[in-house]
């Protein structure tokens, strides 16, 4: 049961199409549905809203804007600066405005572009270079260091700065974002939402409406994807869906048009990163100092943690002995960024990486002897263990797993064969780069580390589970089901598993920071234990040998419990935000990445020849659900640092808001070659069965194609050519970096 590779429990349904999301659920009689009118600017203030023409559409029953609202008008997460609708001021191109109600999807679409507005324009800042000029910043600047970076870095023998950025990216879940909402009685509401978060959705809710929690109850089955794009953005829709209904106390469905969503709702920020490092002959670093910028957007939504997040894996596998830390939380005109798979983790990566990467390639070094160099460890000597946030790297596997990966891709042999293969090419040149992945596990908000769970076991043996996460593809629904069908010793079909339900099990967190499984897996773990030992206690006081559904029917004529929640807190864990110290991850999972890559330096056309991956998954509960989060969450990664680019025009409006000219990964750019190894050891600490959280960590073998990418710029261009590619590295930025051949060539 654990260890097995299980399909998911939805697969039959998912390609069958009877897997039912959102909009796939039966409407109820008299169902409204629901479409945002959008800010025509960037910045300015809302005069006047034209409401007269939507309302006189056909079909449209209710056109309402934040005048509407009886509570509290707000969308996000903790700070109270994300309006459901406008009221005075508008922050991005796209904002809503108005939020009109009809009887079709498409008469509201229809009619929502019929509303107008009067608006005071102000100036908008729109890029990270704005806001840090103007110093606008939807939270202060962070400092965190360690020992004397100033010092260091003037004693040390060598020394670079630079600069380099890293692009944004749109989560691109195949379900847009969506929630329905039905009236209960006395004053209640139930709410189908497609969200990460039933919890937080339930407060925003009630906020919203000026009740209680527990007037509203959110349900979510499954999402289209989430990515993390849907921890706090589902708000928007799930607070429309309610003040429709409560405005009309009809149902009200409102789910976002693919255009619509990319308007509307955050994304990856994308950060600029200043550094100045110094190091010796080897390509040791002695001293390094950072600035890390990132587009916020116009409030802070999950800015703080994300960034945070990225202060927190600034170092990856590396020990920075002596390090300095500037964050910017930049606020910019622009829709206000959020999680996404590796929540800043990734942009911490990318900054180190690159750093790495620039060392190496100034001292003509193989810059996979300058990131062996860098590692934490060895665990005797002085202390190269102790994180720059003062947390001990207790399970270093790093230096081994890159070794054996270093074997297993046959890197040495296939980095001369690329030499060789430059040598020979003209116009195509190959590149080769081998990546490692550290990454924090745990929110690093320690109060969200919490999970609870339901396990109801029916007279007839069936067993019926809730829990508090949701799942979105990644097979939690799937690993809790075998965890708990292995705690009471039953084949999975014995078990079947209840849609997340706030009113099922309450104050969840959210389902993110990859540790949905480490949660909610042992809050249900713990719970079946319970009922096994009663049923063990009662086999034993009657001295019973019954199979299962035997007993337990003679349990329950026994008046034996036979259902029990169950409750986890992630032990061990603590750090103070203030300063940044302390332990904030129960643990790191790690992994690593070599890929090869062509380049046909006259146009930038690039793919992959092939990549090698090595992933620490601890002890897999599912090595088949654990070989999808690797193989999806790499070509994620590639997509963000290669061909996923947000544009916005100079007006501020995201002119890249439909797939036509957004370009996500398609299984054509999948490598032929792709070879998915797991690491596998027991976790040092004691997750369930000794496993490890694998949802966010493989995204970052994206780098090991981007540093490839720059390995043969360098061979093509040079190693200052390399300098210059900065991600997302489309084929247009492969040629800028590559020297402009196509345009100095034309002109
Ligand atoms: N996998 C699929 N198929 N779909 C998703 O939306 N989200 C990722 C990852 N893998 C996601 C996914 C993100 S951002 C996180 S935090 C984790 O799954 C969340 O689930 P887990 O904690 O159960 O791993
Ligand atoms: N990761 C993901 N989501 C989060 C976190 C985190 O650390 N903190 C709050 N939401
Ligand atoms: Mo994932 S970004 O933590 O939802």
């Amino acid at each position: 049961m654990i260890g097995t590779p299980l399909p998911h429990e939805s697969a039959s349904l998912h390609v069958s199409g009877s897997a039912p999301y959102l909009d796939d659920l039966p409407e109820l009689k008299g169902t409204l549905h629901g479409a945002f009118a959008l800010a025509p600017v960037a910045h300015g203030r809302l005069k006047s809203l034209h409401l007269d023409a939507a309302r006189a559409y056909p079909g449209v029953v209710a056109v309402l804007t934040a005048a509407d609202i009886p509570g509290r008008n707000n969308a996000g997460p903790s700070v109270v600066d994300d309006p459901v609708l406008v009221s005075d001021l508008i922050s991005f191109h796209g904002q809503a405005l108005a939020l009109v109600l009809a009887d079709t999807f498409d008469g509201a679409r229809r009619a929502a572009r019929l509303v107008t507005s009067e608006v005071e324009a102000f100036p908008a800042l729109l890029t990270v270079d704005d806001a840090k000029a103007a110093e606008s910043w939807v939270l202060p600047p962070v400092e965190v260091s360690r020992g004397d970076a100033d010092s260091a870095l003037s004693a040390a023998p060598h020394r670079l700065s630079g600069t380099t950025r890293v692009g944004g990216q749109e989560h691109f879940y195949l379900e847009t974002q969506g929630a329905s909402a039905v009236p209960r009685e006395g004053g209640g509401m139930h709410v189908h939402s497609s969200t990460q978060h039933p919890t937080e959705m339930q407060h925003l809710v009630a906020q919203l409406l000026g009740w209680e929690a527990h007037q509203v109850s959110v349900e979510c089955r499954r999402m289209g994807g989430g990515f993390g794009g849907k921890e706090s953005q589902s708000g928007q829709v799930a607070c429309a869906a309610a003040l429709g209904t409560w405005k009309t106390g009809r149902p009200v469905k409102v789910r976002l048009d693919r255009d619509d969503d990319m308007a509307l709702t955050g994304k990856r920020h994308d950060f600029l990163v200043e550094y100045d490092v110094g190091f010796d002959d080897d390509g040791k670093i002695l001293g390094v100092r950072f600035t890390l910028a990132s587009r916020c957007g116009f409030s802070p939504d999950l800015s703080g943690p994300v960034n945070d997040r990225a202060v927190f894996h600034l170092d990856n596998a590396y020990f920075l002995d002596a390090v300095a830390i500037r964050s910017l939380r930049c606020r910019t005109n622009t829709v206000s960024n959020t999680a996404f798979r590796g929540f800043g983790g990734p942009q911490g990566l990318f900054a180190i990486e690159s750093v790495v990467d620039a060392v190496a390639r100034n001292r003509g070094l193989d810059p996979l002897d300058v990131r062996k160099i860098n590692f934490y460890g060895p665990s005797e000597g002085p202390d190269r263990n102790t994180t720059h946030y003062g947390m001990r790297v207790e399970d270093n596997i790093a230096p081994a797993l890159v070794d054996q990966l270093e074997t297993t891709s046959d890197y040495r042999r296939r980095r001369q064969a690329i030499a060789a293969f430059n040598a020979s090419h003209r116009f195509l040149k190959r590149g080769i780069a081998l990546t490692p992945v550290k990454f924090g596990i745990s929110f690093t908000a320690t109060f969200y580390n919490q999970a609870g769970a339901l396990v109801h076991v029916y007279a007839d043996g069936s067993v019926l589970v809730t829990h508090g996460g949701t799942e979105m593809g990644q097979g939690l629904y799937t690993k809790v089901r075998q965890i708990v069908a292995h705690e009471l010793g039953l084949d999975c079909e014995r078990v079947r598993l209840l849609p997340t339900d706030t009113s099922r099990v309450p104050n969840t967190s959210a389902t993110a920071a990859s540790s949905g499984t480490d949660l909610n897996g042992m809050a249900a773990r713990l719970a079946a234990r319970d009922i096994k030992k009663r049923l063990d206690a009662f086999a034993a006081s009657e001295n019973l040998d019954l199979g299962w559904d035997e007993l337990v029917g003679r349990a329950y004529k026994a008046r034996i419990k036979l259902w029990e929640s169950g409750f986890y807190a992630t032990p061990k864990i603590h750090y103070d935000p203030k300063t940044m110290q302390g332990r904030p991850f129960f643990y790191f999972a790690y992994g690593a990445c070599c890929a090869e890559v062509e380049v046909d330096t006259l146009t930038g056309e690039n793919h992959i020849v092939r990549a090698d991956i090595l992933h620490d998954v601890g002890r897999s509960l599912n090595p088949a659900i654990d070989r999808g989060q690797i193989e999806g969450g790499f070509l994620q990664g590639t997509g963000w640092l290669t061909t996923e680019e947000l544009w916005w025009t100079p007006e501020g409006r995201l002119w890249t808001h439909a797939p036509s000219t957004y370009k996500i990964p398609a299984a054509s750019d999948c490598p032929a070659d792709l070879r998915v190894d797991f690491w596998e050891t027991d976790n040092i600490e004691e997750t369930v069965h000794r496993s490890k959280a694998v949802g966010e960590p493989p995204l970052m073998h994206g780098l090991a194609v981007f540093f490839a990418l720059k390995d043969a710029v360098a061979s093509a261009s040079g190693p200052d050519a390399a300098l210059n590619l900065v991600a997302p590295a489309t084929p247009e930025a492969l040629l800028r970096a590559l020297g402009g051949l196509v345009q100095e060539q034309r002109s």
